[in-house]
């Protein structure tokens, strides 16, 4: 019998190594490296040959196989993250921190699956049976048809779900389930491997959709669900501030659809209700124009998103000026803040940078660059825009502004909740404004000339 020798994987990206050291290799994490017992050498490794492997032309299956069509949710925001609905035996994996919202918004989809005529099986390894029916009590949903299983065992819920024959299986969560030929703990990376590639096969070979809970944890604790990213059809984030009632759920990949899609609820007393328009919510909170706050019109996924953007700029007593970000990318702050130095000659030396984007959204679109610097400017000047101004362009190294995708699309959206001006790089497709008035400058100098009069 082969020698069964130890093995130590990284907890964040699961690469696996012979020796430990304090730095992963792979993804470069500190920390992060731990032993793992290998999976045994017992017969199911030795199956290789045995199986019978079976080609079918591609031809064939076009003509025979027309996919079963998607089902969806009737939770519109869940369904246009899903790409339009659910694909029958896909595997999905849902991730996001501990006490976001995941139990709940996957207790309320699987109810809104079974009116829609799914067998729906949710499978807890959180929390007993009747405590999954207390919250489906307080959510109004005691009344599903749902099948619940209290179930960590990954080879029970198999054969439970071999009888049951469900249409899609909720799995809450990946880290507490656990299957008998790994003996590392739940929660560790081969157990988290082993359970997930278990579920996804099972999903395509007996044509049930799985979704698949994971914890995401700071510091790497709990083994990371990335590992799992690669094994599914769809990875999907749930995300939010602690403080607000906003939650997001992101398409970080998606086969069926597209990625960058997001879907936006807000938790409620009675579970998470979905928010049809998200720009009204994010423009909620927002008071009378003030020094630092800018709105930007932003496309997420395959819909324009308005948000606030909000700067503060003050003299720093550190000799190292403090910059942090909520919500947006550091490194593209400090890209900015040198852009402005360098082309404009508006120093930031000295000064404290704070940068948010209010209710908890996340911007990655380079499209956010001029609201980004309009905010900045507008804090360092203590001058407020103009009112019902939206903003948005892309700013190069050389200080020019380049035009942004969907132009037309993000003005629609800014008219549509009152605002009567852009400010927006020339060119572009942006000569249908759509009633919209357009400020239209080239490059950040003109920008800053033009905006705050400097
Ligand atoms: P939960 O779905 O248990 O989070 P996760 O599964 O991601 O760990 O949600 C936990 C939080 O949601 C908890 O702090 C209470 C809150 N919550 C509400 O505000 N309203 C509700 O109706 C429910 C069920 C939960
Ligand atoms: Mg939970």
């Amino acid at each position: 019998m082969a020698k069964v020798s130890a093995l130590f994987v990284c907890t964040a990206c699961g690469a696996s190594s012979s020796k430990w050291s304090g730095r992963c290799e792979a993804c470069g994490e500190w920390n992060t490296i731990q032993e793992e017992a290998p999976l045994s050498a017992g017969p199911s490794s030795k199956s290789l040959g045995r199986a019978k492997g079976r080609t079918v032309p591609l031809s064939d299956l076009s003509s025979k196989e027309t996919p079963p069509p998607r089902t969806a949710s009737g939770l519109s925001e869940l369904d246009r993250v899903l790409g339009g609905g659910l694909v029958p035996s896909s595997a999905i994996l849902v991730g996001g921190d501990p006490g976001i919202g995941k139990s709940t918004l996957l207790l309320q989809a699987a109810a809104q699956f079974a009116q829609a005529g799914l067998k729906v099986v949710y499978a807890s390894g959180e929390e007993a049976s009747a405590q999954v029916r207390m919250r489906a009590q307080r959510l109004g949903l005691a009344d599903s048809t749902v099948k619940l299983a209290a179930e960590t065992n990954l080879r029970d819920i198999l054969t439970t779900l071999e009888a049951e024959q469900p249409d899609l299986v909720i799995i809450d969560s990946i880290q507490t389930m656990w299957v008998d030929n790994v003996d590392s703990a739940p929660g560790s990376v081969s157990q988290v491997r082993a359970s997930a590639h278990e579920l996804t096969t099972f999903a395509k070979r007996r044509n049930v959709s799985v979704i698949m809970v994971g914890h995401v944890t700071k510091e790497g604790q709990i083994a990371g669900p990335r590992v799992v990213e690669h094994m599914v059809d769809t990875v999907l984030y749930f995300e939010g501030e602690r403080g607000h009632q906003f939650r997001i759920l992101r398409a970080v990949k998606n086969r069926f659809g597209p990625a960058d899609e997001i879907g936006v609820f807000e938790m409620t007393g009675a579970g998470l209700a979905e928010v049809v328009n998200p720009s009204a919510l994010f423009l909620s909170e927002r008071a009378q124009p003030s020094p630092g706050s800018v709105v930007f019109s932003g496309i997420e996924g395959t819909r324009p998103v308005l948000c606030e953007l909000q700067a503060l700029v003050a003299p720093s007593p550190h000799s190292q000026p403090r910059r942090a970000v909520v919500g947006w990318d550091g490194s593209r702050l400090s890209m900015i803040l040198a852009v402005l130095e360098a082309r404009c000659g508006i120093p930031f030396a000295g000064l404290d940078v704070y940068l948010n984007v209010a209710g908890g959204m996340k911007i990655s679109e380079p499209a956010a660059d001029l609201a980004v610097a309009a905010a900045l400017l507008s804090a360092r000047e203590d001058s407020a825009l103009p009112a019902e101004t939206v903003v948005f362009g892309e700013i190069s190294l050389s200080g020019a502004l380049r035009p942004v995708s969907q132009t037309e699309n993000r003005l629609k959206e800014a008219q549509k909740l009152g605002f009567t001006t852009a400010i927006v790089p020339s060119g572009g497709k942006a000569a249908d404004a759509s009633g919209m008035s357009l400020v239209q400058t080239a490059d950040l100098t003109s920008f800053v000339g033009e905006v705050f009069g400097a």
